[in-house]
């Protein structure tokens, strides 16, 4: 009975299902029921992404509502009495309250963080990187000296009047009440002499010679050029008499149409600062900044401004008379036969300091492998003709890739 009864019910229900399948507003019902389910899973999703964005806005509306903070440098801790003397970068100098568990923590020379409101202090930061060990070459005492530059007589003299009288003798300067410029620009094709003389200046004056190269700051230093600046006249304050060389200013210092790439920033932001350090140190005679550059043409007025570099210097490539000079120079320290001084003079015409520099070493390299005791008219011909003639081959392969460029 029971059996049956079963049987009948399920039969019941299955007629029913068919009915109710072949019902069209059964069939609307459950359509409308999965387009409402889908909607529910959608607006699900919405309301997540939602949330996402509101916990992004909301955080965004409290750095609104913080107002920025300062940054100062700890110049003096009173452990006792839980306060702090913070200097912060525009010159403004406070005296704070340092909770004790911070007091602990901190020193002298660290950079902290403090509420614009009431000075207490949010956070200890890193403190900042000191370039002075590693950007720089220093040389305390540079043996180059003047008598080991050939020709450059007229710059030599007006060296003399503007960097090396007035650290050697500032009275005089005093007394007149003149101003010795702060800085002086070299400038010329390569391997004139102008790092020579720098260097040269530095031994003269018995100064530390610090150089600094343009490009390097620009591309070994990213981001951290100015800090560099700063660093670099910090240093020289500290090792003074200091002659400052930075070479390749134009790197630095380049006039730029466009300066809206990330790059160009970085060099303005430099260049800035450089200016700020010049414009800022009154120790004339006892500082002095030599730059040089290939490039005069593509610096930036503002540096050539009087008080940053007023003298502007041309280093040119050696005439007749100074080519004679250089090659006496490096020829003394050659053991030599007899040589025809003049044709070498006139084969010359196109070469620097450098390059006859180099002729003599070659042709020294030249008589070696001759098993030769002298250098001959012969070998320096040859290394003229090895060193000039290359020169040119470079010359016509950049003018070559230049057209193809
Ligand atoms: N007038 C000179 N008298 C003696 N040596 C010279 C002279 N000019 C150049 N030299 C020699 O050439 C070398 C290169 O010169 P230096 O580095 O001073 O050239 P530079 O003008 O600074 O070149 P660059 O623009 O490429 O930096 C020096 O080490 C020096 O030995
Ligand atoms: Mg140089």
């Amino acid at each position: 009975m029971e059996n049956y009864d079963n049987q009948d019910r399920k039969d019941f229900q299955l007629n029913a299902y068919t009915e109710l399948d072949s019902d069209p507003y059964y069939n609307q019902i459950k359509a409308e029921l999965n387009v409402l389910k889908m909607q529910a899973q959608s607006l699900q999703l919405q309301n997540q992404t939602l949330n996402v964005e509101k916990e992004k806005l909301e955080k965004v509306l409290n750095n609104y509502k913080n107002s920025p903070a300062i940054v100062g440098t700890i110049s003096e801790i009173f452990l006792d009495k839980l306060k702090a003397v913070i200097r912060t970068n525009n010159g403004m100098v406070f005296y704070v309250n340092v909770p004790e568990d911070i007091i602990k923590t901190i020193n002298v020379e660290d950079r902290v963080v403090m509420a614009q409101n009431n000075l207490a202090i949010l956070d200890v930061l890193a403190p900042e990187k000191d370039y002075r060990a590693i950007a720089f070459e220093i040389n305390e005492k540079p043996k180059q000296s003047l008598k080991d530059i050939g020709g450059l007589k007229k710059v030599i003299n007006e060296v003399e009047e503007t960097v090396i009288l007035p650290m050697t003798k500032p009275e005089i300067f005093k007394k007149f009440n003149i101003e010795s410029p702060k800085g002086i620009l070299l400038y010329g094709p390569p391997g004139t002499g102008k790092t020579m003389i720098a260097k040269a200046i530095a031994n003269k004056t018995k100064s530390t010679f610090i150089s600094l190269s343009g490009s390097e700051l620009i591309h070994k230093f990213i981001g951290e050029g100015a800090k560099v600046v700063k660093d670099l006249f910090k240093l020289a304050k500290e090792k003074s008499p200091t002659i400052i060389f930075i070479d390749e200013l134009d790197s630095v210092a380049s006039y730029r149409l466009d300066s809206g790439t990330g790059a160009d920033r970085e060099v303005n932001r430099t260049m800035t600062q450089l200016l700020v350090e010049m414009d800022g140190f009154y120790e004339s005679d006892k500082i002095k900044i030599i730059a040089a550059t290939n490039r005069l043409d593509i610096l930036d007025k503002a540096i050539l401004r009087p008080g940053r570099f007023d003298r502007i210097i041309e280093v040119s490539l050696p005439d007749k008379q100074e080519r004679k000079e250089i090659f006496k120079i490096y020829l003394e320290k050659i053991p030599c036969g007899k040589l025809n001084l003049e044709t070498i003079i006139d084969m010359t015409e196109t070469a620097s300091g450098a390059d006859i520099k180099l002729i003599c070493k070659e042709s020294a390299i030249f008589a070696i492998r001759k098993n030769k005791t002298k250098v001959t008219q012969e070998e320096i011909v040859e290394s003229i003709n090895k060193i000039l003639i290359k020169d040119k081959v470079d010359e016509k392969q950049k003018e070559v890739n230049n057209y193809f460029r």
